[in-house]
Order: C-alpha cells, then sequence, then structure tokens
C-alpha cells in the first residue's frame, strides 16, 4: 500500500512539473520594472511625444523611430531638466529619479508597445530572458542573421525587422 502511494505520488508530481507551462519562470524579469516610468511617460509627456512614441505635435522627436535617443543619457537629462524650445522644464516637476526612469521609458517605448502587442497574451507580466547567441543591443541594426528571439512561437515570421530589434532591446533593458 505504502509503494502504491509513493508511486501515485511520484505520478501527480510528474504530471505537474510536465504541466508547469513556463520553463524559464526563474529567469523571468518582471514588467512591474519599467511600470514607473510608463506612467510618468503617460502622465506628462504622452500630449507631445504620443502614447506610443509616435509624438502627436511635428516638433516633437519621434521616439518609437529613436529620434535623439543616440544622444547620451546625460545630454537628454540636461534638456528634460531645463527644457528646449517647447519642451517645458521638468526639474520642479520631477524627482532626479523620476526623470531618469521616464528617459530609460521613452528608450524603450517602441519594444514596450511592441511586446504588448505581441508577446505579452503568451507571456504575461514575465519576460523571459533572450538567448545569449543573439547579437549585442548595438551591433543589432547592422546584423543580417536570423534573430530567432522566441524559439516557442512562429511571431517573428509577422514582424518588421525595426519590431524584432526594438523588442529586444526592451527586453535587454530589462533584464539590467
Ligand atoms: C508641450 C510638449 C512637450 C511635453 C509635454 C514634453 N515634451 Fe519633450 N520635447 C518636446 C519638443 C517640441 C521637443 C524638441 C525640442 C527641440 O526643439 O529641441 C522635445 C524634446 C525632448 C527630448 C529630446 C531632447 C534633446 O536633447 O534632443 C527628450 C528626451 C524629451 N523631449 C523628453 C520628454 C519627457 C521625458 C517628457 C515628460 C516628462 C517630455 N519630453 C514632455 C515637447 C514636449
Ligand atoms: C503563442 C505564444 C507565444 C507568443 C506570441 C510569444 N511567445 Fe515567446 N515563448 C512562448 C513559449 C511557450 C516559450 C517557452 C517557455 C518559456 O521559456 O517561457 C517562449 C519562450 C520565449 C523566450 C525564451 C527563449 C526561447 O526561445 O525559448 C523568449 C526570449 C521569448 N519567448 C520571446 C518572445 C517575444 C519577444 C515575443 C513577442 C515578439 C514572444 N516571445 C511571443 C510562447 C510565445
Amino acid at each position: 500500500m505504502r509503494g502504491g502511494i509513493r508511486i501515485l505520488f511520484t505520478c501527480i508530481m510528474m504530471v505537474f512539473v510536465a504541466g508547469t507551462p513556463v520553463r524559464g519562470e526563474e529567469g523571468s524579469i518582471y514588467l512591474e520594472a519599467i511600470e514607473k516610468g510608463r506612467e510618468i511617460f503617460h502622465e506628462r509627456c504622452a500630449v507631445c511625444h504620443g502614447f506610443d512614441g509616435v509624438p502627436e505635435i511635428p516638433e516633437a522627436p519621434n521616439f518609437a523611430r529613436g529620434e535623439r535617443l543616440d544622444k547620451s543619457d546625460e545630454e537628454l537629462l540636461n534638456t528634460i531638466k531645463h527644457g528646449q524650445a517647447m519642451m517645458p522644464a521638468w526639474k520642479d516637476k520631477l524627482t532626479e529619479e523620476e526623470m531618469r526612469e521616464v528617459l530609460t521609458y521613452a528608450r524603450i517605448i517602441m519594444g514596450d508597445v511592441v511586446f504588448q502587442e505581441r508577446c505579452i497574451h503568451c507571456h504575461s507580466t514575465r519576460v523571459p530572458p533572450l538567448s545569449e547567441s543573439l547579437p549585442a543591443v548595438e551591433e543589432l541594426s547592422g546584423y543580417s542573421g536570423p534573430l530567432d528571439i522566441c524559439r516557442s512561437c512562429n511571431i517573428e515570421r509577422e514582424m518588421t525587422r525595426e519590431e524584432i530589434i526594438s523588442v529586444i532591446r526592451f527586453i535587454r533593458t530589462l533584464a539590467d
């Protein structure tokens, strides 16, 4: 009888383990890490810069296309703090930390939008770590090989290269 129970227990455990849907769970990154930056962006910046980084006013740079984002954090933070042309100054409304968080979000806004559209229904709020065989973010735009971001689905075939690169940058930023 004892042995029977043990075998039954083992079977249940095997079914349980096999049925666990996400193998990479431990290494997963939580989307909450960027929630604060996204919230500030939506509240304070999206009127001009757009909820998806595509600007609402022609004078503002297009973050979805990476405009101005090749500048250093220090340069961009300086503009955020003190303003420039139509861009208001934020130093009296946001803390240093909030300005950094919102800038980090502006840098990955397109990847966030792509992740919400293409990946979140399978991955929920857990972002799987990217395969180490992928080229580094800086080399991505000039890289012509296959990127193979999700070996478990075919989503990549429906995506533009720009979208794939932005989602990789997004996941890598979250991983840091
Ligand atoms: C009233 C509209 C408006 C709002 C609100 C606004 N921006 Fe801007 N932003 C602009 C415009 C216009 C520019 C381009 C300024 C120029 O001519 O250089 C700009 C430029 C920028 C740049 C590029 C700076 C550079 O050095 O090239 C960053 C980064 C930026 N905004 C971030 C933000 C963030 C973060 C927020 C919210 C906290 C925000 N903006 C809110 C209009 C706005
Ligand atoms: C149809 C469901 C589905 C969609 C859509 C999907 N994935 Fe996955 N993905 C999975 C499953 C299942 C796994 C394997 C379990 C795991 O590692 O979480 C996986 C694994 C991964 C992994 C781990 C490495 C690997 O290849 O196994 C990465 C990275 C990944 N997905 C990225 C993405 C990205 C980025 C998107 C959106 C562009 C996406 N996935 C869309 C189902 C999906």
